[in-house]
């Protein structure tokens, strides 16, 4: 199968270069080739790789700095329009991927696709307006939210708190938010599995979102602890404390939910997708990043 991956830099793209492996044909692209803002570099880029499958790993992710850039976080993603919109055109299997922050995170429960939407900042609304747009280009398309993706490489949680600890005895982790952990690798999986699946059976079953993350749930605060304890384990230096705090103790300038549940129940069911429990996905990415330790 030969499958586009928008976004050749991000964590999620190299996921899924890595991932795929010999299995299929991946080519990933990004900016300046592939720009999700600009239709003409995209329908571009899909008439040079001719793929099977797209998916789009593509997107405006720096969370705080969109808050001032409201209007470029959602011209980018909102621009996921027309990836689906080529794919629809071509009549193959468009995957997209969104976030827990399309909800305000006050419910106390894992959310369900059925649930209101009711994004708390402005990525979260230019994610929402990308699902939107991406709908109405293509019906057929998959989107599929997550939440808390990290991976052996690039920036995220699980790299920053090793990052700390080589420097710092003593962290302070936020312990209100609760979430499940994604690693990068088992939704790259995932996504792929989907899109064999979409290619299979010629996009009969329904399109839409649907919820996708690691299976179970944790706070940043247990999830930085379990972090430390596996690094020790592989000889990485830790912080002799890591202290729980509230949110409150740790203010950024875009506000996070505090419920990042996501209900995975309907994937499974329908696609019979279901990503591994994150302990066991955790203890994956720190073998990962111990085999590239210095010394
Ligand atoms: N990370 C998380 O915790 C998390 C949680 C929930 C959902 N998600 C979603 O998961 C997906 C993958 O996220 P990630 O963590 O892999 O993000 P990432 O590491 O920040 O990568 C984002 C990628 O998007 C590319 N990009 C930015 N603007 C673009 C544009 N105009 N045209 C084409 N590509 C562009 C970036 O390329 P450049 O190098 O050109 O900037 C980068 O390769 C995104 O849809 C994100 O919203 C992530």
């Amino acid at each position: 199968m030969r499958i586009l991956v928008a976004g050749a830099s991000g964590q999620l793209a190299k996921a899924l270069l890595d991932t795929a492996g010999g299995r299929h044909d991946v080519t990933a692209l990004g900016r300046p080739t592939l720009d999700l803002k600009d239709a003409a570099s995209v329908a571009r880029a899909v008439t040079a790789t001719n793929p099977d499958a797209i998916i789009n790993a593509g997107a405006y992710t720096a969370v705080d700095k969109a808050e001032t850039e409201e209007p470029e976080a959602t011209a980018v993603n909102v621009g996921s329009a027309n990836l689906a919109r080529e794919a629809a055109r071509r009549d193959i299997p468009f995957l997209h991927v969104s976030t827990d922050y399309v909800f305000d995170g006050k419910l106390d429960r894992p959310y369900r696709e059925s649930d209101p939407v009711g994004p708390v900042g402005a990525y979260g609304r230019s994610k929402l307006a990308a699902e939107e747009a991406v709908a109405a280009a293509d019906p057929r398309a998959l989107t599929l939210r997550t939440a808390w993706v990290y991976y052996h490489e690039g920036a995220n949680f699980v790299r920053t708190m090793l990052r700390l600890a080589e420097t710092r005895d003593e962290l302070n982790v936020v312990a209100d938010q609760i979430g499940c952990p994604t690693y990068a690798a088992d939704l790259a999986e995932g996504l792929l599995k989907l899109a064999e699946l979409r290619v299979a059976d010629g996009q009969k079953q329904p399109g839409g979102v649907y919820h996708l993350t690691g299976s179970g749930e944790t706070s940043w605060h247990n999830f930085a602890t379990a972090i430390f304890a596996g690094a020790a384990k592989r000889g990485f230096k830790v912080p002799a404390k890591v202290n729980a705090i509230p949110t409150s103790g740790y203010p950024t300038p875009a506000v996070r939910p505090a419920n990042s549940r996501l209900d995975c129940s309907l994937i499974e069911k329908t696609y019979g997708v279901r990503l591994p429990v994150w302990p066991d996905a955790l203890e994956r990415c720190l073998n990962a990043i111990a085999l590239h330790k210095p010394g």
